[in-house]
């Protein structure tokens, strides 16, 4: 796959890590888990020691607080493992799909469609109270093979098709959508040559949001794009030509609600750091934009072996960009692509290179809260905005 993280940048200060929360949602906590015990056959044993790691801090309670919901990606697969789902129903508020939404997965073949899978998964939200994001409907990514082989002419007709009967299909039933992913070239300098540019010309972004508009008037539609957030060159690149698009889009009175920071950030000893960021988000409230972090991550193979030295970064890390954001009033989620070490796409397609597996998220792979729960906690109730 393409992508390339962002350049490593100057050291951010490392944040105090705060004793984990009592949850005032415990009780309820409990309830649920007792519910998914009950459907997956667990007995109270077993659930009360999978719920242990993240019974004491929620990080769903801490940023509700905020008025955020605190999202998870989750894949169907993951949920059928009872300690990570427990994980997820104490900690998150929403879900979104990993990779269940994504084209090749709901349109197989030429106008066969098939939503089940997607379609357990919101049943799963809905039973639990959760919201379900949508990801994602223009990618240049995951799409199916019948789909690449159109000839050009037929492109435009198909995806006018797909987002048309896949967002009608969800209309009304989620928090939002993400409707072209990573249009912005990896080096920033204009759109990705990427097959939809190529066929459609730089006007498929606003067919897409329109043709999502049309299906479904009222769930937010966003642009989701990854190396937005560091201080370094090829970030602050990224930004302007975002700023570029989003510009021309309100111009056109194009229907978009929201930008997606990825925030897959990238580990170095010493970075990334986030002075500029503030800034870009103002930019985008004054275009009346809304902010969602949708995938966040810190990848860490950059930095040494030492568990306690790489928790400890990612903990600053996590802590820093957090509270750059939350300062920010039009932020409106924060969605962790993953909750435990246990399920990442970094291992796969990040790998170290001493062969230690990644440790990006807020647990780790026992499903036990690690330093960056802490660090996440402390900027979300420093933050009540
Ligand atoms: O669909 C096949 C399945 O049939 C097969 O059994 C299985 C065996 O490994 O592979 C399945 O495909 C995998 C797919 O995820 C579904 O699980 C692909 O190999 C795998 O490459 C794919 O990776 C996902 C990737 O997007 C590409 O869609 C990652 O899990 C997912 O974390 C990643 O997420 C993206 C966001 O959507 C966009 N932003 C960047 C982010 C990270 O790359």
């Amino acid at each position: 796959m393409a992508w390339s993280p962002p350049l490593p940048t100057s050291e951010s200060c490392l944040h105090d890590e705060k004793n984990q929360l009592r949850d005032s949602l415990e009780p309820e906590m409990r309830r649920r888990q007792l519910i998914l015990g009950a459907a997956l056959g667990l007995t109270s044993w077993g659930l009360a020691r999978a719920a242990q790691p993240g019974a004491g801090a929620s990080l769903k309670a801490a940023a509700a607080r905020s008025h955020r919901p605190w999202g998870v990606a989750i894949t169907e697969a993951q949920l059928q493992d009872p300690a990570f789902s427990a994980l997820v129903l104490a900690q998150a508020a929403m879900i979104v799909p990993e990779s269940e939404m994504k084209w090749d997965g709901l349109e197989p073949a030429p106008g066969r469609f098939n939503f089940s899978a997607p379609d357990r998964l919101l049943q799963f939200a809905r039973r639990q109270g959760l919201q379900m994001r949508g990801h994602t409907l223009v990618w240049h990514q995951q799409l199916p093979d019948w789909v690449v082989a159109l000839p050009p002419a037929e492109t435009k007709q198909a995806l006018e098709s797909y987002i048309t009967t896949v967002v009608k299909h969800y209309q009304n039933s989620l928090h939002s959508w993400d409707v072209v992913n990573e249009p912005i070239a990896e080096d920033g300098s204009g759109l990705r040559r990427s097959l939809w540019l190529e066929r459609l010309g730089p006007n498929y972004i606003d067919q897409a949001l329109n043709w999502a508009h049309q299906a479904d008037p009222t769930v937010p539609l966003l642009i989701n794009e990854f190396g937005l957030e560091g201080d370094d060159p090829a970030s602050e690149q990224k930004r302007q030509q975002m700023l570029v698009l989003l510009r021309e889009l309100r111009q056109r009175q194009v229907p978009i609600q929201a930008l997606g920071l990825q925030a897959h950030l990238y580990a170095t000893p010493t970075g990334p750091t986030f002075q500029r960021l503030p800034a870009f988000l103002q930019s985008l409230a004054d275009l009346n934009l809304d902010i969602q972090v949708t995938e966040l991550d810190v990848n860490d193979r950059m930095l040494p072996a030492s568990i306690p030295e790489r928790d400890a970064r990612i903990a600053a890390i996590y802590g820093d960009f957090l509270t750059t954001v939350l300062q920010q009033p039009r932020l409106k989620s924060i969605t962790s692509w993953g909750l435990s070490d246990r399920y990442t796409w970094l291992n796969q397609y990040f790998p170290r290179q001493d062969g230690l597996p990644q440790r990006p998220l807020p647990f780790d792979s026992a499903n036990k809260a690690k330093p960056a729960t802490r660090s996440i906690l402390a900027a979300l109730n420093t933050n009540k905005s």
